[in-house]
């Protein structure tokens, strides 16, 4: 892989106009975690993976946290910003479009945030078992972009209301948003593979 300003894998498109997908993994996790849910997502896609910078008790996030839920706020804006670039970067380098962000828990933490901060990045997401990024959410202009919650019922991570208050400011903001709440926990299910899987294909 080319060195960029964050480790990442990169696969290539396998079928021509399938969109390039951001897979954004949960804390712990590595750029190789999601490379088997985006090829079934979306079959063919070229799949941009990078790894979280930021360690806890050596295990990588996409940005720093003071406790479970509560996150340190001024950091969450800076990888954001830092991660934008890196989308960039890897844009040209690959030539690929602008991405959809697929994140899990903390990599659909960061991928709210940089839809709000930073929406020229991503040309829509999937945010399994998001929750709000920032306590002021900025106002972000998300026309045309395509976004898909999905939301366990029983998660003991992710309040039911502040998912719901993610989508509903997200819809504000002009997204096209989907919002499912399955009846899992924080762990991804056949259930959201299924979703997401439809969502894609009905681009
Ligand atoms: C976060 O820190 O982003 C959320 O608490 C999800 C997690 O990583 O457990």
């Amino acid at each position: 892989m080319p060195s960029l300003s964050y480790s990442h894998r990169f696969e290539p498109a396998l079928t021509p106009d399938r969109p390039p997908l951001l897979l954004l993994h949960g804390t712990g996790g590595n750029e190789n975690d999601l490379i088997p849910l985006g090829q079934t997502l979306s079959p063919g896609s070229p799949l941009l993976s990078p790894r979280g910078k930021v360690l806890e008790n050596g295990m990588p996030r996409f940005f720093r946290r003071l406790a479970e839920g509560v996150f340190d706020e001024e950091d969450v804006r800076r990888r954001a910003d830092e991660l934008a670039a890196f989308v960039a970067e890897a844009r040209e380098t690959y030539g690929i479009a602008a991405p959809i962000a697929v994140g899990f828990s903390n990599g659909a933490n960061i991928a709210a945030a940089i839809l709000l901060l930073r929406p020229e990045a991503l040309a829509g997401a999937v945010l399994l078992r998001a929750m709000v990024p920032l306590s002021e959410m900025p106002k972000a202009d998300l026309t045309g972009k395509r976004v898909l919650m999905l939301s366990g019922q029983t998660d003991p991570i992710v309040p039911a209301e502040n998912a719901a208050r993610l989508a509903a400011s997200l819809t504000a903001s002009g997204a096209a948003v989907r919002h499912h709440v399955l009846p899992v926990g924080h762990g991804l299910s056949q259930g959201d593979v299924a979703l997401a899987t439809r969502w894609f294909s009905e681009r």
